[in-house]
């Protein structure tokens, strides 16, 4: 139902298309297809800037998968679509929404597998690797698995195969704030472990090793700590094939549609 009153005071549209908060955050054009007519695209229009293989020129470097503007999906699109002011860069907003996604698809391939950092592993061989160190007790793909950590699903569509690396080798590098570990310890001395959700001036209300909601009254606790360290282990003793398959396969998990 809509409600008139309720909405929002009108905001003048950006002059070039939709407000950027109806934008999706991930790239919902990012099949192989898409990729393909992406570098189409990108080769006739950017590519004399940027470099065929995002290597750089006049235009900035794309192939380190790290983006001074901005690398979301969304960010990028905008940076494509409307350019960025007083520099080389001009803005496609000429071109459909659509065409914009598959050059943000391909540029997005490009910071991914970037000449300095292709897949070696084997995806399928990664997802066996996944099944067999317990992954999925913590995270989920296309709704299966638990909850403890970030969904995966589409992971590969969003993040660098060097990040994916290390998320695995070195979890505490880089811990997002919305999965940060709490440790709360009772009066009578027993520790629970897990994500903090929330706190208050009362109480702390965490997730459990298990996936539980628990809730804690802080009169009934000796002690809340954040340790700083991810609840995820750091896999340092898988084999470098073993973490090649498994960053493969993790760079494979994509949005289907
Ligand atoms: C005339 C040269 C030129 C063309 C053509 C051009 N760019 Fe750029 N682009 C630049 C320059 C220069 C910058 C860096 C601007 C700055 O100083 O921030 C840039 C920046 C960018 C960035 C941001 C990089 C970052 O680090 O955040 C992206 C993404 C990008 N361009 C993609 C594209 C795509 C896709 C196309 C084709 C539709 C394109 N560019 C066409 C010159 C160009
Ligand atoms: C005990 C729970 C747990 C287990 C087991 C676990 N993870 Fe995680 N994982 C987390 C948590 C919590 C985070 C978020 C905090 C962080 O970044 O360290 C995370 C983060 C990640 C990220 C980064 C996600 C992003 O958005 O950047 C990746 C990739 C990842 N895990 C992959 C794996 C893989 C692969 C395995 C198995 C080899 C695994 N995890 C096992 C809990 C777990």
């Amino acid at each position: 139902m809509t409600c008139a009153l309720c909405a929002p005071a009108q905001r003048p549209e950006r002059q070039n298309g939709p407000d950027p908060a109806n934008l999706p955050e991930t790239n919902p054009y990012s099949s192989a297809a898409d990729v393909e007519t992406g570098r189409r695209l990108y080769a006739g229009r950017c590519g004399h800037c940027h470099g065929q293989n995002g290597e750089g020129g006049r235009g900035a470097t794309l192939n380190t998968g790290r983006f001074r503007h901005g690398g979301s999906g969304r960010e990028l699109f905008l940076v494509v679509r409307d350019g960025i002011p007083n520099t080389e860069m001009p803005g496609a907003f000429r071109l459909p929404d659509a065409e914009i996604w598959r050059m943000v698809a391909y540029v997005q391939q490009l910071s991914r597998h970037g000449a300095s950092d292709p897949v070696t592993g084997d995806a399928a061989a990664g997802a066996i690797v996944y099944q067999k160190n317990g992954c999925a007790q913590c995270h989920s793909i296309d709704g299966k698995g638990g909850f403890l950590g970030p969904d995966l699903t589409d992971i590969g569509a969003r993040r660098a195969l060097r990040h994916l690396r290390e998320s695995v080798l070195d979890p505490d590098a880089d811990i997002p704030l919305e999965y940060r570990t709490v440790v709360v310890t009772t009066l009578t001395g027993k520790s629970t472990r897990g994500i903090h959700l929330n706190e208050d001036e009362y109480s702390v209300h965490l997730l459990d090793m298990s996936g539980n909601l628990r809730s804690f009254m802080k009169s009934e606790l000796e002690d809340v700590k954040l340790p700083g360290r991810s609840l995820m282990p750091a896999y340092t003793s898988l084999s470098k094939t073993d973490l090649e398959d498994l960053v493969a396969y993790l760079g494979s998990l994509r949005p289907k549609r």
